[in-house]
């Protein structure tokens, strides 16, 4: 058996028990698909800033940072504390409150598109909702979506993942459902001129900086197209900012590249680490949800309408409330990208030293690695070479996990998210982990 194996298998008892457990409860142990690991996920007992400690008493550099919910990092006070108080109130009124007006008039403030918002209680709930928007709004059924792109697991966005793929991604949705669905090849702009021209579009959803919050890169200069071709074709333009939204910048991925969409959805970060998500965007779009009083026609045929009981609940509204607060107030977005450029940085100067074949790169605090292929450096930190970067192949990408968890860090996929409690320390030891991470490779033929 594999020493690296053979290490993780020894620090991580307590978490093998847990698993057998989960074993007889949820398919495959888990609760997500992503935390779905062999030979079984670490079980983790607490969190604090860029760090978190599993049951056996290990301690992480993390860098999931709740699927990327957590930009202030775990249990930044000011949250803990508004979400206390919120508690103190009531978990539920099934009324409305003062804290969810506080929450949509942040989202207001901060992201370009938002004239209107509505809330939703996650992502998926949202990127469904903003499609079914612009499909009421434009009275055209058709969608464009990028190969590969994720937007939750609705049924329409689990349409194929390519265009050539005669089958969805995830089966049990009816067949003829995906007839509406136009899957288009990233950052080809004629292919996505060509899709828009019949003009029967109601909307182009994508991952503003490449599927899998940038695993495929996409440029700016693509979404400006978008933006261009959406406008010229009366088609609705929404950015996914589920991952990029409150981090790229206060304004998200729309602030930092200077593009506003007609709708964006986000998530995450948005509700502070607690589950929510919105749709916000151009004023007439989002009124699709208004209740006419006196319009019996519009209330029965023409409006979408919306529930959910978790919707804007007390907790997540005072946690997103102070994230959102704490974002536009301060430097976290800015302190976030600095910690991870000085992170890439100092991998790739490691991949020099040691010459392995990869490298690193990121976009704001999203950072990648590319493993056991010559890779191309970027010139600074961000992907600039004309091909695709590989990343590292799933083979070698487990066994680096393995090793990574045996020396203290979490990975997401091969990468991950870096908050703005992360620092110089944590950098450092990630750092250290990854020499010996190469180390524990090397030894056993894995990595050149
Ligand atoms: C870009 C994007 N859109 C939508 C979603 C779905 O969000 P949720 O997991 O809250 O349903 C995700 C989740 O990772 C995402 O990354």
């Amino acid at each position: 058996m594999s020493k690296i194996l053979e290490t993780f298998e020894a620090m991580h008892a307590g978490s093998r028990v847990l698993a057998q457990r989960a074993g007889q409860v949820f398919p495959s142990g888990v609760t997500h698909d992503a935390r779905a690991f062999a030979p079984w996920p670490i079980y983790v007992e607490r969190a604090r800033g860029g760090r978190k400690w599993d049951v056996d008493g290990n301690e992480y550099v993390d860098y999931i940072g709740g699927h990327g919910a957590l930009l202030l990092g775990h249990n930044r006070p000011e949250v803990m504390d508004a979400v206390r108080t919120a508690l103190e109130r009531g978990t539920h009124f099934g009324s409305s409150h003062d804290l969810e007006i506080e929450w949509g008039e942040r989202v207001l403030q901060m992201v370009p598109c938002g004239e209107r918002v509505r809330f939703t209680s996650s992502g998926t709930e949202a990127t469904m909702m903003a499609l079914r928007l612009a499909r009421a709004y434009s009275g055209r059924e058709r969608v464009v979506k990028l190969e590969e792109h994720f937007h939750g697991w609705h049924d329409l966005v689990v349409g194929r993942l390519r265009a050539e793929d005669p089958h969805p991604y995830s089966p049990g949705v009816p067949s003829g459902f995906y007839d509406a669905l136009t899957i288009v090849p990233a950052g080809d702009v004629a292919a996505l001129r060509e899709a828009l021209a019949p003009r029967d579009v109601a909307a182009v959803i994508l991952e503003p900086t490449g599927a899998h919050w940038g695993t495929h890169p996409l440029t700016r200069e693509y979404v400006e197209a978008v933006r261009r071709l959406t406008a010229e074709t009366g088609t609705l333009f929404v950015m996914d900012e589920v991952i990029t939204g409150f981090r790229m910048a206060p304004g998200g991925c729309q602030e930092r590249w200077g593009v506003t969409a007609d709708l964006s959805t986000h998530a995450k970060i948005l509700a502070g680490g607690l589950p929510g998500g919105c749709v916000t965007g151009r004023a007439e779009v989002i009124s699709m949800l208004d209740l006419r009083e006196s319009d019996v026609e519009w209330n029965a045929q023409r409006r979408v309408s919306h529930q959910g009981t978790y919707n804007a609940n007390p907790a997540a509204a005072a946690a997103g409330a102070t994230a959102l607060r704490l974002i536009a107030e301060g430097d976290e977005c800015a302190t976030a990208d600095a910690t991870t450029a000085s992170l890439v940085r100092a991998l790739n100067a490691l991949f020099m030293e040691l010459s392995v074949p990869g490298s690193a790169w990121c976009v704001s605090s999203m950072w990648h690695v590319n493993l056991g292929y010559e890779a191309p450096h970027p010139s600074d930190v961000e992907w600039d070479a004309p091909e695709e970067p590989r990343g590292v192949a799933p083979a070698l990408l487990r066994t680096l996990r393995w090793s990574l968890f045996n020396h203290g860090v979490d990975l997401m996929g091969n990468g991950g998210m870096v908050s703005s409690a992360h620092g110089d320390a944590e950098v450092g030891d990630t750092v250290a982990a990854f020499r010996a991470a190469i180390g524990d490779l090397r030894a056993e033929g894995l990595l050149t």
